[in-house]
Order: structure tokens, then sequence, then C-alpha cells
């Protein structure tokens, strides 16, 4: 992918530097991005709105991988943001990240961080439920303020990696239900408070989905919805935001689409419906996390100790594990490596990656094809930049990894290694 290749000395590059020599620098385990495929990746989905001459806004849900750096490559990009929390809002502003360009989203936004969002005039909140539209209401009448909002809905569509399951009634946490009346309660409650501007419709039907009609049929129902609306309450939206959820290759069994060809079906479908029902394009905003960095991240590990169980299977154990990457242990996610300092070398047994975590569950692979490894052999485990680095946790006390972003030959660290002091700032004794 990208800019990932051999160079001559046969180890692993990654944006033209060498991963051998990223692990001497920076230590293990390490996370690496490449810039030059996150960048082509969010390229990828705004020219195609933009050939297609329709208004978008691209928002990078930061849940994927929040981090000063790469906020501000986002803000570099032109793209949007999504966040969905405080703590993602305040690394928001810590960039520089034009506050008009940032979408609030969360099923229980507390006071707090309503507020904080106010003050600094983010571009909308995704409005969720009715506790929220309540509470929303009050901060705004408190500081005179006026707010863009979208009003979440569940169009009753969960969309799954290869299928999707029609559910009339959605069982979901998250927003207003489209089918039962909600939606146009939450609507009218909405347009009867003069500090808001109702803008339109959001929804996010999944995560990691490599079909588009999952999305295809969640435009359907909201379109459908705006055009009721439009007859009977003279609302006329001016959003349709579709969430996020593109799905990207971990490994060879998954085959997603192109951005560009994600984007290109919604539009030609929402085109179609805007057509027959008479009505004004609206914009259309999506919320990519996982596809705009997903792929372009890898992760360097020193291997260490290994264990065989004759007969049965060998583990081969690195310096990190699920606290550096929980999905494995989270969802059986699925993960394919090399070695990085001979990448090309021919496979001649499967071994079991695990990580140095107290607990069974703690393995990063299972039944890896490898060459016979030695002392000091890197593990590269690829398309580890979604979900990684944001899910890492200090279980076992073990410190976080390191970030070194990498484009064109240079090598920049965004975010340093966790030290052991670090693991004690929040502590205090007993006396
Ligand atoms: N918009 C909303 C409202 C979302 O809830 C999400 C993800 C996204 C956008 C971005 O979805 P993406 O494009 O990244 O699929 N921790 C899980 C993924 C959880 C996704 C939650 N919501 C994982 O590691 O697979």
């Amino acid at each position: 992918y990208g800019t990932t290749g051999v160079n001559g000395k046969g180890n692993l590059e990654i944006g033209g530097v060498d991963a051998v020599e990223l692990a001497e620098q920076f230590g293990t385990p390490l996370y690496v991005y490449d810039v030059s495929l996150m960048r082509e990746r969010a390229r990828g989905f705004k020219k195609t709105f933009e050939e297609q001459n329709v208004k978008a806004q691209v928002a990078y849900a930061s849940k994927a991988f929040s981090t000063i750096a790469m906020l501000q490559l986002a803000e570099e990009e032109g793209l949007s943001l999504d966040v969905v929390s405080g703590g993602e809002l305040y690394t928001a502003i810590a960039a520089g990240f034009p506050s008009e360009k940032i979408h609030f989203h969360g099923n229980n936004k507390s006071r707090e961080e309503l507020e904080m969002a106010l003050d600094h005039k983010i571009g909308c909140i995704v409005v969720d439920n009715f506790y929220e539209l309540e509470l929303l209401k009050n901060i705004c009448l408190e500081k005179n303020e006026t707010i863009s909002i979208l009003l979440r809905v569940t169009p009753g569509i969960e969309a799954h990696t290869h299928d999707y399951i029609l559910t009339g009634q959605e069982d979901s946490k998250f927003g207003f239900d489209l089918q039962n009346g909600q939606a146009e309660e939450a609507l009218k409650t909405a347009l009867r408070f003069n500090h808001f501007d109702v803008l339109g419709l959001h929804c996010h039907i999944g995560s990691q989905i490599f079909e588009t009609t999952g999305f295809l049929l969640a435009a359907e129902k909201i379109v459908a919805k705006m055009n009721q609306w439009k007859n009977s309450f003279n609302f006329e939206a001016k959003v349709l935001n579709l969430g996020g959820g593109f799905g990207i290759r971990y490994t060879s069994e998954d085959e997603p689409l192109l951005p560009s060809q994600y984007v290109s079906e919604i539009i030609k479908e929402v085109k179609r419906l805007i057509e027959q029902y008479s009505m004004e394009m609206p914009e259309i905003w999506i919320e990519p996390g996982r596809s705009l960095v997903g792929d372009a991240g890898t992760t360097l590990y020193q291997i260490g100790s290994s264990k065989e169980v004759p007969g049965v299977r060998k583990y081969l154990a690195v310096d990190g594990g699920m606290s550096d990457n929980i999905r494995p242990a989270l969802y059986q996610a699925k993960y394919e490596a090399v070695l990085a300092n001979r990448p090309l070398a021919e496979a001649i047994e499967k071994v079991s990656i695990a990580g140095k975590c107290c607990e069974s569950g703690d393995m990063l692979i299972w039944d890896l094809p490898l060459p016979e490894t030695e002392d000091d052999d890197l593990l590269a485990v690829f398309c580890t930049g979604a979900y990684g680095y944001s899910m890492a946790n200090n279980y076992n006390r073990i410190p976080r990894p390191a970030v070194v972003f990498v484009e064109n030959g240079k090598a920049t660290l965004v975010v340093k290694r966790e030290t052991y002091e670090d693991l004690l700032r929040l502590d205090l004794p007993l006396k």
C-alpha cells in the first residue's frame, strides 16, 4: 500500500524511511504512519464530490486516531472533523483546527462538553436524543447563543461486512428512531426553538462495511423522510450526513471499495432520489475514520521469547500486544505481518504472535506464515492505523508506544513514548 515497500538493504521501507532504522531511532513498539497514503485517501473522498459538483464535507472521525499532528494533517487536507468527547474537542482546539469545521457527536454529551462546544463556536452539534435537545436548549438560553444542529436518526438498517439486515425497529443506543415518530417529535421540538439552526439529518450504519447497499438504503429512507418533512413541516434539510464506516483491507480476505467508489455510488443514489421527489440537492456529509488512517499505520515490534507446544503450535512473543492494539482481543480482528528486517524471506512455518500482557487472550495474530526467526528480528504489523493507538491503554502498566509520521524519506516524532514517570503522573501516595 502507499509508499510501503522493500529497500536496497532488503528491509521494509515506509514513506521512504527504513523501518529497521525507525525502530533503532525511536524504539519499539512503534506506530508508523505513511502520511502520503493518508493524504491520498483524504483526496480520494474529496475529489469525487468535487468532480461531481456536489457540496460536501468530509469529516475525519477523529476517534480512529486523534493526536495534534493528525488533526493538523486533516486540516491541511481540507477535511472537517468529527469529535465525540470533550477530550477529542480539546485536542482539536489545541491543534488549531478551525472550530467552524468541527462536528460534535455522542449519545451522552455532558453539560460541560456542550458548553465547551458553544464557547468554541463549533460548526454543528449532532443531537442524539431528547435529553440532549433539552440540555442544549437550556445552555443556548443561558449563554444566549445559537447553534447549528443535525438530528441523528437510526434508519433501521444494520450494515455488516457482507450482508445487511433490515430491522423495522432498530435496537441501538444512538439517535432518534426514524420509523416510530421519534424523529418527527425531535424535529418539531428543535424547530420551535429559534436558537437552533436545524441543518438536517445524520445517520451512521456501522463500520468496516464493504458494500454500498447499506449506505444507499439509508439514503433512501432519510431522503424520503426529508421529502415528507418538506411537505408537512415546510422544513427543507440542507444536509444529509451518512456517517462513516467505509471498509479497508486488513487481510487478503477483505475486499473493500475505494473511497471514490463508495462516494460516487452514494452521490448517484442521492441524485436519483432528489429527482424523484423534486427536491433541492442537499449537501452530503460523510465521516470516515478507519478508511482515512487505517491502512496508513504499521506497528513495529521487537520479537522476543518463543514457546513451542509440540504438535500444536509455536508462540512468538512481541514487546507489545493488547496494550497497544486491543482489536484482536476485543473483536477477533485479523492482521497481516512480515519481518521488517527481511520482508521477502520465504515463510517456512506458521507461528502465533503473542503479546506480553498477563492475559491468555493477548494474541495479535494466529498462524502467521513467517521465516525462521532470530533474536533481534522485527515484526511489522500492517493496517493498524485506525483504533489502534486511539484504543491503547496501560494494562499491566505498559507505557504506550511512540508514534512517528513518515513522508518523503523523513520521519517526524508526533507522539512521544510514554515513560514510567508518565504512568505515575496522576497517582497520589497514601501518606
Ligand atoms: N461516525 C460515527 C457517528 C461513528 O460512530 C463512527 C464510528 C464513525 C463515524 C467512523 O467510522 P469508521 O469510518 O471509522 O468506520 N473501535 C472499533 C470501531 C468503532 C467505530 C465507532 N464509530 C474498531 O476498532 O473496529
